[in-house]
């Protein structure tokens, strides 16, 4: 309808925001994208500036897929029925997808963004609490035991699909195909950093250091 299109615009246009980008303009002028692995996410805004100007930005990347997923209660059980109805979680998802586009391709930062997970993780957040609470045990005790946030993330979405699927027991299959595709769009949003894992390459977060350049 209507109103689930103009809510996925406003989905994408609400991931466009681009935390990263903002914060380090307005608050250090400079634009993270140009230093450390150019990424304008919240690990590279903690790489590059510390977990003062990070933290916040991871924050506001989740509220972002949070905030766009829960757009569905406002469109939503008018054109796809109930909350618990199988569409009205295909909604959910199409508008979770779409705020995670933004993040990737912002609009207001020149089309380069993100890769991606904290806007995944408050879409994730919105629709499966348990699903997310998995996600978060995996890519903290990653990032404990390895120190590489990517490995983190592609751990944690590679769990996502199988805890859906064989912890929560989720049956419906567009939930269970969409969470293949997370774990497929993390892998190639992480193209670049697989290779430097793979190289040994691939720079560790020092979690109880102030800044690194
Ligand atoms: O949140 C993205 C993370 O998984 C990798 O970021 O900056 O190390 O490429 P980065």
């Amino acid at each position: 309808s209507v109103y689930s299109i103009s809510a996925l615009i406003a989905a994408y246009l609400f991931g466009s925001i681009p935390t990263a980008v903002w914060i380090g303009q307005a608050f250090y002028h400079i634009d993270v994208r140009e230093y450390g692995s150019g990424n304008a996410g919240a690990t590279n805004t903690f790489r590059v500036l510390g977990k003062k100007a990070g933290i916040p930005v991871m924050l506001l990347d989740i509220l972002k897929g949070w905030t766009a997923t829960n757009l569905a209660y406002i469109v939503g059980t008018s054109t796809t029925g109930p909350f618990n109805s199988v569409a009205f979680v295909n909604l959910q998802l199409a508008l979770g997808i779409a705020a995670v586009m933004g993040h990737l391709f912002p609009v207001f930062a020149g089309f380069r963004g993100g890769k991606g997970i904290a806007t995944l993780f408050g879409m994730i957040l919105a629709i499966n609490l348990p699903a997310a609470l998995l996600c978060v045990v995996v890519f903290i005790t990653t990032l404990l035991i390895t120190r590489y946030v990517s490995l983190s993330s592609i751990l944690a979405g590679f769990i996502y699909p199988i805890g859906i699927t064989f912890v929560f027991h989720v049956s419906v299959k567009s939930v269970i195909i969409y969470g293949m595709c997370i774990f497929i769009l993390v892998l190639v949003t992480h193209q670049k950093n697989i290779e430097r894992l793979l190289k040994g390459k691939e720079s560790k977060v020092n979690l109880f250091k102030k800044k690194t350049t």
